[in-house]
């Protein structure tokens, strides 16, 4: 079984590359809900809830851990890895390494959480990447909430993504990097308001490439054949549970 954990919808976007990527694995996805968003929140409250759910996850038999949050990575990962040592965790960061690479006019746009923007990881990437290709920044003001809310098509959230991803065209970004697990439920929106010249990147497929090698490297990989569950889980209640579901199969 693969736990697979985020603040809440959006890490749904990582566990349907996992169910494409790797059909034989069992998914238990833990989607918290009941404190959703995460990115503006302090580093302290992120990293007790994570802890939270990674217990809760390994409770259940999980044999490797998705932290399917930018945010949560960004806060939690380094402590998770010290304090269980034996278990694989993969978690997710802004991509600026592909876009920083592959950029022609030599700038790029990070969409991400407040909080990740904030994190280490993100500022060692900057300061890796930001000599070479120019980073824009901008926070998805609203975007987690109307995913949360399944209301990715209105009018209201249009207005919100041209909000932040104008400024990064006008700023001559040719890539954007899609760093919070529930923006590509925006990828629609976010690609017609970039318009066709701007490529748009999404790491759930190289973290399903991660898992996949993991899963080898610590021969836990489930054999061909296998049956997978698909089990949803979360810290809200029986309602927000039936959405998990609903989203994670309705694309
Ligand atoms: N989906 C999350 C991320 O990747 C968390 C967003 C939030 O809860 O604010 O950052």
């Amino acid at each position: 079984m693969i736990g697979i954990f985020d603040s809440g919808l959006g890490g749904l976007s990582v566990w349907q590359a996992l169910y494409d990527a790797l059909p034989n694995e069992s998914l238990i996805y833990l989607g918290d809900g009941k404190r959703c968003p995460y990115g503006s929140r302090s580093e302290e409250e992120v990293r007790q809830f994570t802890e939270e759910a990674v217990e809760r996850l390994l409770s259940e038999g999980c044999k490797l851990i998705v932290l399917a949050c930018n945010t949560a990575t960004a806060v939690a990962i380094k402590g998770l890895r010290d304090k269980y040592p034996t278990v694989p965790f993969v978690g997710l960061e802004p991509a600026v390494k592909p876009a920083a690479l592959t950029t022609k006019t030599g700038v790029i746009g990070v969409l991400a959480t407040e909080r990740s923007l904030q994190g280490d990881h993100f500022r060692r990437n900057e300061e890796k990447y930001g000599s070479e290709v120019k980073i824009l920044k901008a926070v998805g003001e609203g975007f987690v909430e109307v995913v949360e809310r399944n209301e990715e098509h209105t009018s209201e959230t249009e207005a919100l993504v041209r909000k932040a991803v104008e400024p990064l065209v006008a700023g001559g970004a040719d890539k954007i990097v899609l760093g919070c697990t529930h923006y590509p439920f925006l990828r629609d929106v976010i690609a017609r308001v970039a318009g066709e010249k701007v490529d748009i990147i999404d790491s759930s497929e190289a973290v399903a490439r991660r898992v996949a090698t993991l899963l080898d490297e610590n021969g836990i990989r489930s054999d061909e054949g296998t049956t997978p569950r698909y089990t949803f889980l979360t810290f809200a209640d029986e309602a927000y549970r039936e959405k998990l579901f609903n989203k994670a199969f309705n694309r």
